[in-house]
């Protein structure tokens, strides 16, 4: 399916990644949890228009189409075929007939304006190339009085991720990871200038204390080749010489290692749930 997509390589490798993970996705309850939250706090009602972006394998899509009922509908889009794969086998158990999961580029989309009555974008925001074009967009997708809403992770969050960034930046690379929404006043000015009001922005901490071991997502994405980093391509690790990156990898797992407590290593799991509305006077 990927093919009828003209995908860049930063996209590409982001639905080569994702398409890589789609059997495994739905295991543990960590994207559950916070995909529920999302849909609990976008509060859904019968017969509204959700698009739910970057979908995957549609958690937060199946459920809000239970919310809509039959005179509702849903549609979820993602660019990876093996989310989406994933998430038709569930919608198909499920037997729910208001919900349709499309392979589309969720800053290219080609609905009308003013189509929806909810956007949602769970866990996925951070993977847009150019975030304040593509809430601009979306903004025109939705209807007047239309709610916006976004999982947005604390630039504090993910340990892992925090500490290639701090060793990073000594060796001059800059990883934007969470920074670009990594606070309640990013989050607000985000939707803000994107033309939203009603910006009502929750903060729930989620965080854990985790293994050493578990931590292998974030090498994999800085020290492992052709792994794509969020909002960035290429990977601004590739600046780094062979040798330098050897002595990045050390820095960071000694960094990490000094912060294994009795209990583990404590994981900043901090969201904000994001939501603002389309103002209902302003055209699309
Ligand atoms: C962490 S998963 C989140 C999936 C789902 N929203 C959830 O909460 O479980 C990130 C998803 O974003 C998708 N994605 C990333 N960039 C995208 C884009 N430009 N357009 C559509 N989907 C995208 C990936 O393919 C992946 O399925």
């Amino acid at each position: 399916m990927n093919e009828q997509l003209e995908l860049n390589e930063y996209k590409q490798q982001i639905a080569d990644l994702y398409s890589r993970r789609g059997q495994t996705y739905d295991q543990g309850d960590w994207h559950p949890r916070i995909a529920h939250r999302l849909i609990e706090h976008a509060q859904i009602s019968q017969g509204q228009h959700v698009l739910d972006i970057a979908t995957g394998t549609g958690m937060v899509a199946i459920e809000a189409a239970q919310l809509v009922g039959f005179a509702g509908r849903v549609v979820g889009v993602d660019i990876s075929t093996g989310m989406l794969e994933q998430g038709k086998r569930k919608i198909e158990a499920l037997g729910l007939n208001n919900i349709e999961l499309v392979l589309a580029d969720a800053e290219k989309l080609n609905f009308p304006a003013n189509s929806f009555d909810v956007v949602l974008c769970s866990s996925a925001l951070i993977w847009m190339a150019d975030i304040p074009n593509t809430l601009r967009f979306w903004h025109q997708l939705l209807k007047p009085g239309g709610l916006i809403g976004f999982h947005a992770f604390a630039d504090t969050a993910f340990v892992g991720g925090v500490t290639v960034q701090k060793v990073a930046e000594k060796y001059g690379v800059s990883l934007a990871l969470s920074k670009p929404t990594g606070t309640i006043e990013k989050c607000h000015d985000l939707l803000k200038t994107a033309g939203f009001e009603a910006i009502e922005i929750k903060s729930e901490q989620d965080g854990s204390y985790i293994t050493l071991d578990s931590l292998e997502q974030a090498k994999l994405m800085c020290f492992g080749g052709s792994h794509p980093v969020p909002g960035q391509f290429p990977n601004p690790m590739k600046q780094l010489s062979s040798g330098q990156l050897e002595e990045v990898k050390a820095e960071f797992e000694a960094e990490l290692a000094a912060l294994v407590t009795e209990q583990g290593i404590w994981n900043d799991v901090t969201i904000f749930y994001t939501f603002g509305r389309k103002p209902i006077s302003r055209s699309a």
